[in-house]
């Protein structure tokens, strides 16, 4: 058993205290946004807020997030208006396949809270999510129009 807000929806799952959360995101709750990728922390298709925070959810025990506060891309826009990094993301078509885009949608986000004006150098360090369609140049000038956005 676990309990945790997601979403802002307080929420209670009855799995394993070891079961990833990933897992937990996807086969208990019905939330598919969060992707898998490798399973090992490298790829960030994962990629969630924990109290705010960035982290990759397919390596997160459920146990570890009891209590705490978790945003997932379903998440993350507030009401109808979306996000502004995923304003920035769709008028840079930043897309491709789209399997890695919410991981590095929620990694921009958290970075852009922690970093209101990030240098090409804090995104290349704080964004380390992998797309095999090479978004990369576009995720880099989405996040920076995202930091002139006023929202
Ligand atoms: S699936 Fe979690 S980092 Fe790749
Ligand atoms: S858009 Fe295809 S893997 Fe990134």
């Amino acid at each position: 058993m676990a309990r945790f807000t997601l979403n802002g929806k307080s929420t209670q799952v009855d799995v394993e205290p070891n079961t990833p959360l990933l897992w937990v995101l996807r086969e208990q709750v019905g939330l598919t946004g969060t992707k898998y990728g490798c399973g090992i922390a490298q790829c960030g298709a994962c990629t969630v807020h924990i109290d705010g925070v960035a982290v990759r959810s397919c390596v997160m025990p459920v146990s570890a997030v009891e209590g705490k506060k978790i945003t997932t891309i379903e998440g993350l826009a507030q009401g109808n208006t979306l996000h502004k990094v995923q304003q920035a993301w769709i008028a840079h078509d930043v897309p491709q396949c789209g399997y890695c885009q919410s991981g590095m949608i929620m990694a921009a986000a958290a970075l852009l809270k922690d970093k209101p004006k990030p240098t090409d150098a804090d995104i290349d360090a704080a964004i380390t999510n992998i797309c095999r369609c090479g978004t990369f140049q576009q995720v880099r000038e989405a996040i920076h129009m995202a930091a002139r956005a006023k929202a």
